[in-house]
C-alpha cells in the first residue's frame, strides 16, 4: 500500500508558559525539539502504524525567538519513506500574543526508523509526493540522508553520490 504526504499530516497547537522560557522571556530550544519531536513521530507513525524511534535531526534552524504565552503551532509531514526510515518535514508557527499575526519561526527535518518489538528495524509503506513541494522535499529527501549517513559515520563520502553531485 502507497500513502501520500497528507496521510501523515500532524498539526500539535500549545502555548508558551513560563517555566519553558529563558531570562529573555523566549521559549527553550530544547523544549521547541520536544515539541517538534512529539509532532514528527505521530507522522512517521500514521504514515507506518507501527512503532517509530527518532534515528536523527538532521536539520533545525531556530530563525526567530518566540515570546511567552505564544500560540505556538508544530506542523509534520512525512516527505519520504526510505526502506525503513521515514525523513519528516516539520514547519514551526507562531501567533504573537498581542498582536496576532502569524508568521513562520522555525523548520526542522528529523529521521524517524519504524520498528518492530524487538527494536528491529522494519519496512515501511512507499510515499508518493503529489503537488510541487512535496515533490521537491522528495527529491531532496536521498541528499539530505546520505549527509547525515556521512556525519554519523555510517556512511562513506565516496558512497554519497546524490551529494556528491552538488559538488560536480
Ligand atoms: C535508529 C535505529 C533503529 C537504527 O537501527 P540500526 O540497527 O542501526 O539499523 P539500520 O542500520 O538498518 O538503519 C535503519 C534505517 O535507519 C537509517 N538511519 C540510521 N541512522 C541514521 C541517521 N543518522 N540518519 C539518517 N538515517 C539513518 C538507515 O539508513 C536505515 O534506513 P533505510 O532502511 O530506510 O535505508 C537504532 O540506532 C536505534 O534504535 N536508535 C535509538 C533510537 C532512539 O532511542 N531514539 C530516541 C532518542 S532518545
Amino acid at each position: 500500500m502507497t500513502k501520500n504526504p497528507s496521510d501523515s499530516y500532524t498539526l500539535l497547537t500549545d502555548i508558551v508558559l513560563p517555566s519553558e522560557t529563558n531570562s529573555l522571556n523566549h521559549m527553550f530550544g530544547g523544549e521547541l525539539l520536544a515539541r517538534m519531536d512529539r509532532a514528527a513521530s505521530i507522522a512517521a507513525r500514521r504514515h507506518c502504524n507501527e512503532i517509530v524511534v527518532t534515528a536523527s535531526v538532521n536539520h533545525v534552524s531556530f530563525d526567530k525567538p518566540i515570546p511567552l504565552d505564544s500560540v505556538v503551532s508544530v506542523s509534520a509531514k512525512v516527505s519520504r519513506a526510505f526502506k525503513t526510515s521515514m525523513e519528516v518535514v516539520i514547519e514551526v508557527w507562531i501567533e504573537h500574543p498581542k498582536k496576532g499575526e502569524k508568521y513562520k519561526a522555525n523548520e526542522a527535518i528529523y529521521t524517524f526508523v519504524a520498528v518492530d518489538e524487538s527494536k528491529k528495524p522494519i519496512p515501511v509503506p512507499e510515499l508518493i509526493p503529489v503537488t510541487p513541494e512535496e515533490r521537491a522535499h522528495f527529491d531532496a529527501a536521498l541528499r539530505r540522508k546520505q549527509l547525515s549517513l556521512v556525519l554519523a559515520g555510517r556512511m562513506h563520502p565516496n558512497d554519497a553520490t546524490e551529494l556528491k553531485a552538488l559538488f560536480l
